[in-house]
């Protein structure tokens, strides 16, 4: 049986602030890192290993996948960093925090901005030091790619195709794979996988450093998943994010 392994960064300094960040740049916080630490712990003890691995373009994840990796003494394994796994792009709402903008705008139209399948925040300007069409990361993408904000149906449609172009052959080839990535580009594949609908993935939220296990078929049809660890920390977890949005 195939098992493949999700894992959302460890808590960012952002999300500890409870901002907005989207494509910005920020490290893990401390707790991150322990918790990053502790998922490569918790992978190592469940009998876990990985023969290569995938992460975004983003510090945050990039590190919790190095904490991994060095705590299961794979650091050796070939990595695959692409910005199609990064984070949602959040648009002119990057920065700000999140309970101050519910306080603002009111709950309702935070969760619209935060979960809604095919609602973009608001988009930046070109103009604006946000943009990342002048980071050297994504010089080698088409203008067209370079977001000025996205919704989740965006970040589906970059998402996919590194899933259904690379990522699915090489463990359909009988590779076991790890992606460290973000709240929402794992949303995006999450839906995908588990065939969730547009009003469905609206509830679905995704905590900050537990390894979220599928196992798959032959087809990569998910049989089960479930996250390791903690049961109880795990709900208070999830509904800690689904809370990020309230005034
Ligand atoms: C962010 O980009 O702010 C977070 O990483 C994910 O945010 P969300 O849970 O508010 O979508």
């Amino acid at each position: 049986m195939i098992k493949l392994v999700l894992l959302r960064h460890g808590e960012s300094e952002w999300n500890r602030e409870n901002r907005f960040t989207g494509w910005y740049d920020v490290d893990l916080s401390d707790k991150g890192e322990k918790e990053s630490r502790s998922a490569g712990e918790l992978l190592k003890k469940e009998g876990f290993v990985f023969d290569i691995a995938y992460t975004s373009v983003l510090k945050r994840a990039i590190r919790t996948l190095w904490n991994v990796l060095d705590g299961m003494d794979l650091m050796w394994i070939p990595v695959t960093k692409d910005w199609r796994l990064n984070e949602r792009h959040y648009g002119a709402l990057q920065g700000l925090n999140k309970a101050e903008t519910a306080q603002q705008h009111g709950e309702e139209q935070v969760l619209v901005w935060r979960r809604s399948y095919d609602t973009p925040p608001p988009p930046l300007e070109k103009t604006d030091s946000r943009y990342p069409g002048n980071d050297p990361r994504y010089a080698s993408l088409a203008e067209n790619d370079v977001p000025l904000t996205e919704c989740l149906k965006d970040t589906v449609s970059r998402v996919l195709p590194l899933w259904l172009e690379e990522i699915a052959p090489e463990i359909k080839a009988g590779k076991k794979v790890i992606i460290a990535a973000h709240g929402n580009s794992l949303r995006a594949l999450v839906k995908y996988l588990d065939s969730i609908s547009d009003e469905e993935i609206v509830g679905l939220n995704i905590p900050t450093g537990v390894p979220l296990v599928y196992e798959l078929d032959d087809d990569l049809k998910p049989l089960k998943s479930y996250y390791l660890g903690d049961q109880d920390a795990l709900q208070k977890a999830i509904n800690a994010v689904a809370n990020q949005g309230k005034a």
